[in-house]
This record gives structure tokens, C-alpha cells and sequence, in this order.
């Protein structure tokens, strides 16, 4: 859980980067600090571990306050991760990703568990990567990388700013699901940067948005997207803020709101997809000029469609207004 109580930071040059900030990030919750540059994300991020000091009010960290902790202890139990990876450039991926376990002292066989627990975690093959220097792999790669060395010594809590951002849109996208999928089963406390709203509505769970330092609308992405607190809200959700909830649900919604008939085998060149799609990549699918008929399948195998795409769009405006 990370508290923070009407926190203040003044730069010199009297510059106020964060304007009296209260909010809870519970236990097991994803939290995406959203805005436009210069907002204060990263100031308000780096206050968490202690890189920028706090000006008025307070944070507490698991219930301590920060500013009672040891520093050096303190960031042994937040993980960190950055966009430019942070990695050391002489030392081999294993050395990396075990960085912190090494100064905490664990053994050669508690380190080689751990290593291949993580490498496996984030799919790259700890035999096959474990030697390599960070140079030798991907910018996703190398990311993945970074995220598993801020998971090494199991903390509750991660700090992560705009890990993602220096990606390609598709390596990003599936790197997204991938760390969603990861958090499925780790439950960490998360605290996530991004100035992309697409981005916070796919990983939040709760979105802060900030403007001049002040948080806007403290929400769940439904919330901000049907329920805008003010017109700055308004606009940085975007025109289109329908399509956008598209992202937020999935074929199995549908399929349990208001689904297809059943239906008759699909040709070859038509489209599945299956209960964990999102209804967004139904409808570009729809939208796609060559696509022929798009077709829904449960977990039992049964096949629904064809869907068009005037009842996704009937589907998600019932679900946002009824929301
Ligand atoms: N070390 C610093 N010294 C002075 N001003 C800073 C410093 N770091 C950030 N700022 C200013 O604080 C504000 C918030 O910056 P930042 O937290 O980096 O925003 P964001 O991450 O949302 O882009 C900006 O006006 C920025 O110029
Ligand atoms: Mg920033």
C-alpha cells in the first residue's frame, strides 16, 4: 500500500511540480499516474523511493513512513523500473537481474533459483540469456530484462516510469499484456507513469490524472471515461471516449451481455476470436476491408457471429450508460 497525504514538492525556482496530492494506492492495486508532460508523474514517483525529497505532507510505504526509513532499506522493498532500462552495460543479464539479492547477501543456490524463476516468468530461457550482456538483446528484450530485476527480491511494492515507452506500438502492446499477465498471479502494489491514455485504460485498475501538479480525477478508467469530473478530464479522455471503453471489455462480456446467435461454421478466411479479446480488436477487425465474417467463440468451443459492428457499439453504450 503507498499513502500519500497532502504532498507537496516545490523545485528551487519556486516551480510547484505537485500540488497537495492525497491518494491511496491499496494493496494489489495497478495505478497509472497519467498527463501531459510536465504534470509532476515523475516527481511524484520519485518521491515514493526517496530520489526527490518531499516538500510538505507525507508518504508511507506498507504503512512506515518513508521519511522514518533508512533509504538504502527502503528501496530493497520498492521495485524500480525506468524507460532507458538502467542496466549495466559490462555485467551479463544474470548479474543484472540478480543486482539487488547480491547486496542482501542470498547464496549461489537461492540466486540461481530465483534467476530461472524470473527469466521463465518474463519467457526468455535463462540457459540461453543468462551469459548475454544487454547489448546483445532487443529494446523489448532488454525491458523485459528490467522488469525482472526490479521483481528479483520479491517487493511488494513497484515504481515504474514509462517502462514501456521507448518501444515500437507493437512490441509495446504485447509487452503490456505480457506484464498484465504477470501481475495476474504477483499482485503487486503498482505505481506506472504513462502520458498514453490507451495505455493507463489497458493496465489501470485506477487512474490518476494530473494537471499542473493537482490531481484531476482520482478513478477507475470507466469512471474517467463516462464520468469526466471537469472539462480538462473531459478532453484528455479524448472525443471518442466510447471506442475507447471498448478496450476495457471482452468477447466473454459480450458473449454473457448480449450475445450472437450461434452460429454455422465459419468460412477460412473469417475471423475468431476467442473470450479473451478485447471488443476493441473485434471491431478493427470489423473495420478491416478485406475481413470477411467475424466470429465469437466461448471456452467451450461453441461459435457465435457473425458479430457486426453495430451490436459491439449497442453493447458498450448500454454497458457505459448503464455503468
Ligand atoms: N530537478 C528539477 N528541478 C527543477 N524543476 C524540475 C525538476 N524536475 C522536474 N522539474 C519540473 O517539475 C515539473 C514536473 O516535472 P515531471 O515530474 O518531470 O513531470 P512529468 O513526469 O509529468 O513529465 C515540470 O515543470 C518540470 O520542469
Ligand atoms: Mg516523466
Amino acid at each position: 500500500m503507498i499513502e500519500f497525504k497532502n504532498v507537496s514538492k516545490v523545485y528551487p525556482g519556486d516551480i510547484k511540480a505537485i500540488d497537495d496530492v492525497s491518494i491511496t494506492v491499496e494493496h494489489g492495486e495497478f495505478v497509472v499516474l497519467l498527463g501531459p508532460s510536465g504534470c509532476g508523474k515523475t516527481t511524484l514517483l520519485r518521491m515514493v523511493n526517496q530520489l526527490e525529497e518531499l516538500t510538505e505532507g507525507e508518504i508511507a510505504v506498507e504503512g512506515n513512513n518513508i521519511q522514518e526509513l533508512n533509504k538504502f532499506e527502503m528501496r530493497r522493498n520498492i521495485g524500480y523500473v525506468i524507460q532507458s532500462n538502467g542496466l549495466f552495460p559490462n555485467m551479463t543479464i544474470e548479474d543484472n537481474v540478480m543486482v539487488v539479492p547480491s547486496m542482501l547477501g542470498w547464496t549461489k543456490e537461492e540466486k540461481a533459483e530465483r534467476f530461472a524463476y524470473l527469466m521463465n516468468l518474463i519467457g526468455m530461457p535463462p540457459e540461453q540469456y543468462g551469459e548475454s550482456f544487454p547489448h546483445e538483446l532487443s529494446g523489448g528484450q532488454q525491458q523485459r530484462i528490467g522488469v525482472a530485476r526490479a521483481l528479483a527480491a520479491d517487493p511488494p511494492v513497484m515504481l515504474m516510469d514509462e517502462p514501456f515507452g521507448a518501444l515500437d506500438p507493437i512490441i509495446r502492446s504485447r509487452i503490456q499484456e505480457e506484464f498484465l499477465e504477470i501481475q495476474r498471479s504477483l499482485k503487486k502494489t503498482i505505481l506506472f507513469v504513462s502520458h498514453d491514455i490507451d495505455e493507463a485504460i489497458k493496465l489501470a485498475d485506477k487512474i490518476v490524472l494530473l494537471k499542473d501538479g493537482k490531481v484531476q480525477q482520482f478513478d477507475k478508467p470507466a469512471e474517467l471515461l463516462n464520468q469526466p469530473a471537469n472539462e480538462f478530464v473531459a478532453e484528455f479522455v479524448g472525443e471518442d471516449s466510447v471506442l475507447k471503453s471498448l478496450s476495457l471489455y471482452t468477447v466473454k462480456d459480450l458473449l454473457e451481455g448480449a450475445p450472437p446467435t450461434e452460429g454455422a461454421a465459419p468460412d477460412a478466411s473469417d475471423a475468431i476470436f476467442e473470450e479473451t479479446a478485447s471488443l476493441r480488436s473485434v471491431l478493427s477487425a470489423l473495420l478491416t476491408p478485406s475481413q470477411k465474417n467475424v466470429w465469437l467463440k466461448n471456452n467451450e468451443g461453441r461459435i457465435f457471429g457473425p458479430v457486426s459492428a453495430a451490436q459491439i457499439e449497442s453493447f458498450v453504450h448500454r454497458m457505459t450508460v448503464t455503468a
